[in-house]
C-alpha cells in the first residue's frame, strides 16, 4: 500500500511538473564561467533543488492524507540535511554563497550514490544521476575547493581533500595585536574586576576552560560550553548561535554579560582604563581617537587572529609528509570521511562553516532529557523556527584538549562524542573499532601556538 502510495505520488510529480526549480532558487548561469560549470548548474537545478530548497510550494493534492505525509517527510528531511536555498548563486562572483559545507555534502552525496534517494529515482526516471554528471560534479567541486577554499598549502595529492591544512599566519597588525593582548588579560574590563577574557579562555586549556559551563563574576556560571578561541577567526560567524558576525562584534559581548563580566558598559570600562597613564599612551599612539568600545573590541580582534595553532601532525601530513600519520590515525580519517564527519566539519579549521540540526537523524535533545535553555540554537538568534536545535559546527582543532563536549558541556571523552556524532549528526551506530581510529586521527589535529605545542591537558578517552 505504502509503495503504491509512493508510485503514486511520484508519477503525479512528475506529470504535473513539480520537479521544477521554485521561483526564488532560479539561478542566471554566469557569463564567464566554463561549460563544466553550466552542466553542473543544469544537473542541480534538475535533479536536486526541488527537495533542498525552501518555500518550495507543495502541490494541491499534497493537502490529502496519506500523500501529505509522504511528501511533506521527503522535503522537511531533504532541506534539513542539506538546504540549498541561497546557495549556488551563481551569478555571483565566485565562490558566490556556495559554502564549504555544502560542497562536501554534495561530494559525499555523489562518491557515495546516494542522491537522488533511491525510492524516489526507482518511481521518477531520468532523476538518477548519469556517470558523467557524476563525473563532473565531483571535478567541479575539486576545482571550486582548490581555487576558492584551500589554502595551498597541501601538496599537490591533497588539494582538494575536503580538510585543509591551517595557514601559518594571517596579515596583523603588531601594534594593535600587542594591545589587544593586554585587554584581553586585563580584568578591568568586568564590572567587579575579577574576570578576564583569557580566565574562560586560558592558554594553557587550548583557549578554552575545560569546564562544564564557565564561571564568571562572583561564581556565576553559564548555560553553554565555552569554545576555544584559538582559530576562531576562521568560523563563519560566533558563538555556537552565531549571534556575532565576527571577532570584533563578538569581543562586545562579554564584558557586558551579567554571568560573565558585567560591566554596565563601555563607560565604566573605559573609565577604568583610561586611569591608566602607560595604557592610555599605548592605546593613543595606535588608535589617536582614544579609548572607545569600537577601538577596544578591534585591538582584541586583532590580537585573536594570531591565536592561530597550525602545524599539526594531521597539516604535516597534508603537506606531503607522509610519515607524520600511522596507518592507525590514516585509516581514521578515511573513516572520518566515510562516516560524513567531513561533510561538516570541514576546511582548514574542520568546522566551523556551518549551522546543523543536533537532532538530524535521531532526538538527542528527548534522549538526552533535562532541557537548557541554550538548547534552542541557532533559533535564539534568528528567532525562526526552522532553525531550533541548530548549532554552530565546532572546530576539530586541538580536540583532545578542549573537553568537555557539544554546546551542553555533557559528553566527557573523545569515544562518547563520536558515538552520539554517528547516532544523531550521521545516522550510523560507529563500531568500536572506527571509533578507536577516528579518536586517534583527532589527536593528530593538536597543533602548536607560535612554534611550541599547544599546552593543556589531553582527554583519557
Ligand atoms: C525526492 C527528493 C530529493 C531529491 C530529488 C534529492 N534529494 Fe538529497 N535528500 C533528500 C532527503 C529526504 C534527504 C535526507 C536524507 C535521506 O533521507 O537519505 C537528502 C539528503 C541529502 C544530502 C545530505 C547528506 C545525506 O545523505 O543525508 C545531500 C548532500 C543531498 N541530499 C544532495 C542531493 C543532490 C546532490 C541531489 C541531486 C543529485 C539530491 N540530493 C536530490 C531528498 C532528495
Ligand atoms: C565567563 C567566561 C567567559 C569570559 C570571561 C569570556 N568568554 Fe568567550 N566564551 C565563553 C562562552 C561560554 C562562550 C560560548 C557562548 C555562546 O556561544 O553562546 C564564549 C565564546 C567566545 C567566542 C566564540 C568562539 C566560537 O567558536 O564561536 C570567542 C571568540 C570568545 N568567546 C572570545 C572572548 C573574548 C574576546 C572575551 C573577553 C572580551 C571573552 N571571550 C570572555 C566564556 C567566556
Ligand atoms: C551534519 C553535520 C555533522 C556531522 C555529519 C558530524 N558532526 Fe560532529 N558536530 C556537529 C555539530 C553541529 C556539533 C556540535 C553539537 C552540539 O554541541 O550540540 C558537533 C560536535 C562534534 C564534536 C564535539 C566538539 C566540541 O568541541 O564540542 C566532535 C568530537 C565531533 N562533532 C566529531 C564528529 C565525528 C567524528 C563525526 C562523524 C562520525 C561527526 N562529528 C559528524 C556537526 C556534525
Amino acid at each position: 500500500m505504502r509503495l503504491r502510495i509512493n508510485r503514486i505520488v511520484a508519477s503525479v510529480l512528475v506529470s504535473i511538473g513539480v520537479l521544477s526549480v521554485p521561483a526564488d532558487a532560479a539561478v542566471s548561469p554566469a557569463r564567464n564561467f566554463s561549460k563544466k560549470f553550466k552542466i553542473v548548474l543544469t544537473v542541480v537545478q534538475e535533479k536536486c533543488m526541488a527537495c533542498h530548497t525552501r518555500n518550495f510550494n507543495l502541490p494541491f493534492y499534497s493537502r490529502i492524507p496519506g500523500i501529505k505525509e509522504i511528501i511533506e517527510k521527503d522535503y522537511r528531511d531533504g532541506l534539513r540535511a542539506l538546504n540549498l536555498t541561497g546557495e549556488f548563486a551563481f551569478n555571483k562572483p565566485l565562490p558566490g554563497t556556495i559554502s564549504e559545507a555544502a560542497l562536501a555534502k554534495m561530494e559525499w552525496v555523489i562518491q557515495n550514490d546516494t542522491m537522488p534517494p533511491a525510492k524516489f529515482a526507482v518511481v521518477h526516471w531520468g532523476s538518477r544521476l548519469k556517470d558523467g554528471e557524476k563525473k563532473t560534479i565531483l571535478e567541479w567541486v575539486g576545482l571550486v575547493r582548490a581555487r576558492y577554499y584551500a589554502t595551498g598549502t597541501a601538496s599537490p595529492k591533497m588539494a582538494r581533500e575536503p580538510l585543509q591544512p591551517l595557514p601559518e599566519s594571517v596579515p596583523v597588525n603588531f601594534p594593535k595585536v600587542d594591545l589587544g593582548k593586554k585587554l584581553f588579560e586585563d580584568k578591568r574590563l568586568s564590572g567587579d574586576n575579577t574576570v578576564a577574557c583569557v580566565g574562560c579562555h586560558a592558554h594553557e586549556k587550548a583557549g578554552t576552560d575545560n569546564r562544564r559551563f564557565s564561571e564568571g563574576v562572583r561564581g556565576q556560571t553559564g548555560i553553554v560550553n565555552a569554545p576555544s578561541v584559538y582559530n576562531a577567526l576562521f568560523n563563519i560567524r560566533q558563538f555556537w548561535d552565531g549571534r556575532a558576525a565576527d571577532l570584533q562584534e563578538q569581543a562586545g559581548g562579554p564584558p557586558f554579560n551579567p554571568v560573565e563580566m558585567d560591566s554596565v558598559d563601555w563607560d565604566q570600562i573605559i573609565a577604568k582604563l583610561a586611569a591608566d597613564d602607560a595604557l592610555t599612551g599605548e592605546f593613543e599612539a595606535v588608535y589617536p581617537d582614544g579609548w572607545s568600545g569600537k577601538n577596544i573590541t578591534d585591538a582584541i580582534a586583532e590580537y585573536e587572529k594570531i591565536l592561530l595553532t597550525p602545524d599539526s601532525r594531521f597539516d604535516r601530513w597534508l603537506r606531503g609528509k607522509g610519515y607524520a600519520l600511522t596507518p592507525e590515525e590514516r585509516s581514521g580519517y578515511e573513516r572520518f570521511k566515510a562516516y560524513r564527519c567531513a561533510t561538516c566539519h570541514v576546511g582548514k579549521a574542520i568546522g566551523g562553516q556551518s549551522f546543523e540540526y543536533m537532532d538530524l537523524k535521531r532526538d538527542y535533545f528527548a534522549d538526552r532529557g533535562s532541557p537548557l535553555d541554550s538548547d534552542i540554537g541557532l533559533k535564539g538568534f534568528t528567532g525562526k523556527n526552522e532553525d531550533l536545535h541548530k548549532f554552530k559546527v565546532p572546530s576539530l582543532r586541538n580536540v583532545e584538549l578542549t573537553w568537555p563536549y557539544f554546546h551542553d558541556g555533557t559528553v566527557a571523552t573523545l569515544d562518547e562524542a563520536v558515538r552520539l556524532m554517528g547516532i544523531y549528526l550521521s545516522g550510523i551506530d560507529v563500531p568500536d573499532v572506527d571509533r578507536k581510529r577516528i579518536v586517534a586521527f583527532l589527536r593528530t589535529l593538536t597543533g602548536e601556538y607560535r612554534g611550541r605545542a599547544l599546552r593543556g591537558s589531553p582527554v583519557e578517552n
